[in-house]
């Protein structure tokens, strides 16, 4: 009895961790990873809905001020992929205005402290940046004792 509710609060404890990761699968296709890092990193997918996934894919010709189309059968396995591991649960499900990560609510609610000016930093230069202050952000790694925000 008493090991069970141990387990069981162990469990708990360690739900607040999981909520704010996103670990990138282990089984993205290897255009992934040549077609959408080029630009940004490559987002994990569980940070956006299906939904927001599916708008980004169906519309790379006018991709955020570029051009990021591709031939149909790697646009169909990216697309494919993404929505397959998007996000399902917790926070992230909800869907982003303008198919931005940075512009979901959770996103704005976690990064309140950080001020204005820090956004536009030569090294920062966007919230979309994840990789400038969030070391591990490429493997889907968020922990708050994992980021370090640059002086300049
Ligand atoms: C030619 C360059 C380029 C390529 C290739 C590219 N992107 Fe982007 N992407 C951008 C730009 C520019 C932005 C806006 C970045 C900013 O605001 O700092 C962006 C933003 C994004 C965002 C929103 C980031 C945020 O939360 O604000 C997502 C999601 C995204 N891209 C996914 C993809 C996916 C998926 C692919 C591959 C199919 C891809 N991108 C390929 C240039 C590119
Ligand atoms: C200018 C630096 C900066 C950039 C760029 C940035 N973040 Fe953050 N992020 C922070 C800071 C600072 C915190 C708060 C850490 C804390 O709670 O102590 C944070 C918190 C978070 C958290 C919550 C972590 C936790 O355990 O509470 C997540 C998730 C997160 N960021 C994801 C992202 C994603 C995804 C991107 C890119 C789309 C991004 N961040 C871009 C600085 C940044």
């Amino acid at each position: 009895m008493k090991k069970y509710l141990f387990l069981s609060m162990a469990v708990l404890m360690a739900m607040p961790a999981f909520a704010d990761k996103a670990p990138m699968p282990t089984d993205a296709p290897k255009s992934y990873e040549a077609e959408c890092a080029g630009c940004h990193m490559a987002y994990p997918p569980g940070l956006l809905s299906q939904k927001n996934w599916q708008n980004i894919m169906s519309g790379l010709s006018k991709h955020f001020g570029t051009d990021a189309s591709l031939d149909v059968k790697t646009q169909t396995e990216i697309t494919n992929w993404l929505v397959k591991n998007a996000a399902s649960k917790y926070k992230y499900s909800a869907l982003a205005p303008d198919n931005r990560i940075s512009k979901s609510t959770w996103f704005i609610k976690e990064h309140d402290e950080v001020r204005a000016e820090v956004w536009k930093r030569p090294s920062v230069k966007s919230a979309a940046n994840c990789t400038a202050c969030h070391k591990d952000a490429a493997r889907g790694g968020f922990s708050a004792n994992n980021v370090q925000v640059p002086a300049k």
